[in-house]
């Protein structure tokens, strides 16, 4: 028997598609990162405006060796699809009843796809994709490549919806509208009884909205038709949820994540998601001299991600509840929801003079991991997105949930009820994406005042074991991306694995 030839790292190609949104792209470029410096070539494909965000972090990963990693652009079909111009990613929409067009849009993407696959060079090998994106499955389908989801969630999550849609619990004893939201839907099959009402579920569960149903069936079928999925979380985090997840799905499972921490470098970490220019990153020095001034765990760091839907009323009850505790904090504001009216309301009532020195309200782009990393911060507010919630994870500080749209209550689950690493502000309602008029006031100062003191308190009991447990699942996290950790492990294994069915397509086994 002759000696088999070998595929050489060098000789595959992974392609990457992320969803038009920062929390799906950001995240994915990452993982780009991370297989480049793996001695892969990576293309990471995208829209014009996308690639503004992303290009800094590409940059300096080629300035500092990765030579794999590539940037191919394609057009996004605005005008085509009834949107205006500039009009690139979901948090771009003016307004959110475009969100209709920007699936269309979606739709519209095979095509453009297809050219830019049909030139890549060599051949893609895996092609990563969002299943939010199912056009960039159909065409790793027609192309005979194998594909690999990411959708920037986690195990519980996956598991919780796989469960939701072969049981079809959700389906029975639907109450009538007025009622049927706060009704309580039990998850079958879970490690721990999880129970959502039926508002918290993902948007694809709810049986009366009008979302697109051709949408959610691709959805779902990009996501059934991979190969394996990869997920931004690490297997010490949730092994029970990923260990059923696999069982019921048969799936591979690469749990990769905390990929944000795979990005050391500080100058790099403050510019990503957008270019910023030398008097921003002066301002992020001020942030950060400012948070210097602070004792240890005393700062309360809020942000609502980069969609902030907060509406102007609930988000000034919270800025006065944080008037309340006395307590320094970091209140990030951002573009986001009715931000006009915000800044109305904001001056009329005069807390930003009041708290003046003690509580320090952006409005801009926030080195957020800069922030969370500082020992100053001693809890963080959040809006629950992933994203987020992994950076907070990772960094070892508590968490105080606030959660709006569906699958922000799936990682509140995991925050309150799975790790126990946080409180719940309460934030008991959620809206639908685009209807947050009507939201009103759901929490009250009161109840912030109350909350925090939970976790900021010191020499208690509760806020102690609170503590401590996010100081130990940080320390898990470091660890899983280091070196021998589970998710470096995982990685190579990806790459194995696709080097694998590269050489049985070739013949070589
Ligand atoms: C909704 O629930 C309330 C209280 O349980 C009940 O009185 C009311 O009749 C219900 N409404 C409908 C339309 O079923
Ligand atoms: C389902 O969506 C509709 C329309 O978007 C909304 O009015 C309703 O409250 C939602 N139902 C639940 C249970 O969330
Ligand atoms: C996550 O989102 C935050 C703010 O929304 C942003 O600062 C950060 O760069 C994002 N990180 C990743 C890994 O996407
Ligand atoms: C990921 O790494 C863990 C820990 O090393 C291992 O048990 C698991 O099998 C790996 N997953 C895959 C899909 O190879």
């Amino acid at each position: 028997m002759t000696q088999q030839k070998k595929l050489e790292t060098h000789q595959l190609h992974f392609v990457l598609i992320p969803f038009m949104a920062p929390g799906h792209i950001l995240p994915m470029v990452d993982i780009a990162t991370l297989l480049a410096r793996q001695n892969l070539k990576v293309t990471i494909l995208t829209t014009p405006l996308n690639a503004v965000r992303i290009r800094a972090t590409i940059k300096s990963e080629i300035r500092s060796g990765s030579t794999g990693l590539h940037l191919q652009l394609f057009k996004f079909p605005n005008a085509e699809a009834g949107l205006p111009d500039g009009c690139e990613s979901f948090d771009a929409l003016p307004s959110t009843d475009l969100r209709f067009n920007f699936m269309k849009a979606l739709f519209m993407l095979q095509k453009p796809l297809e050219q830019i696959f049909e030139k890549l060079n060599p051949a893609p090998t895996c092609v990563i994709y969002d299943p939010y994106l199912p056009s960039a499955a159909s065409v790793a389908k027609k192309f005979g490549v194998p594909g690999i989801t990411f959708d920037g969630t986690n195990c519980f999550r996956m598991l919780c919806d796989h469960n939701l849609r072969s049981s079809k619990v959700h389906e029975e004893d639907v109450a009538s509208d007025e009622n049927s939201s706060e009704q309580i839907i039990i998850v079958p099959g879970l490690p721990h009884k999880v129970e959502f009402k039926r508002s918290h579920l993902h948007l694809f569960f709810n049986i009366t909205t009008k979302l697109n149903v051709e949408y959610r069936e691709k959805v779902w079928e990009a996501e059934e038709e991979a190969y394996g999925v990869i997920v931004n979380s690490f297997e010490e985090l949730e092994s029970e949820y990923l260990k059923e997840y696999k069982k019921v799905t048969g799936k591979k499972v690469y749990c990769v994540g905390p990929v944000s921490l795979s990005i050391k470098d500080n100058m790099d970490k403050s510019q990503r998601g957008n270019n910023i220019d030398s008097n921003e990153e002066q301002q992020h020095n001020e942030y950060l001299k400012w948070l210097d001034s602070w004792p240890e765990r005393s700062v309360i760091y809020v942000c609502f991600g980069t969609l902030n839907c907060v509406p102007p009323e609930q988000l000034m009850e919270l800025g006065l509840g944080l008037e309340a505790t006395k307590r320094p904090f970091i209140l990030v504001l951002r573009g986001g929801y009715k931000r006009d009216e915000m800044e109305k309301i904001l001056k009329e009532d005069g807390l930003e003079e009041r708290v003046k020195g003690r509580g320090l309200i952006i409005r801009g782009w926030v080195p957020q991991v800069l922030i969370l990393s500082h020992a100053a911060i001693g809890a963080f507010l959040t809006h629950c997105g992933w994203n987020s919630t992994l950076e907070g994870i990772s960094r070892g500080v508590p968490l105080v949930t606030f959660p709006m749209f569906s699958d922000q209550f799936y990682n509140e689950k995991v925050i309150v009820d799975v790790m126990k690493i946080g409180v719940r502000l309460g934030a008991e309602s959620s809206m639908n994406y685009g209807e947050e008029d009507g939201y009103g006031v759901k929490v009250k100062r009161e109840k912030l005042k109350e909350v925090i003191e939970k976790v900021m308190v010191e020499e208690e009991e509760e806020s102690e074991t609170i503590r401590e447990r996010a100081k130990k699942l940080a320390e898990k996290a470091n660890k899983a991306m280091e070196k021998g950790g589970s998710s470096r492990l995982n990685m190579s294994v990806l790459i194995e694995d696709i080097m694998m069915q590269k050489q049985q397509d070739i013949g070589l086994n």
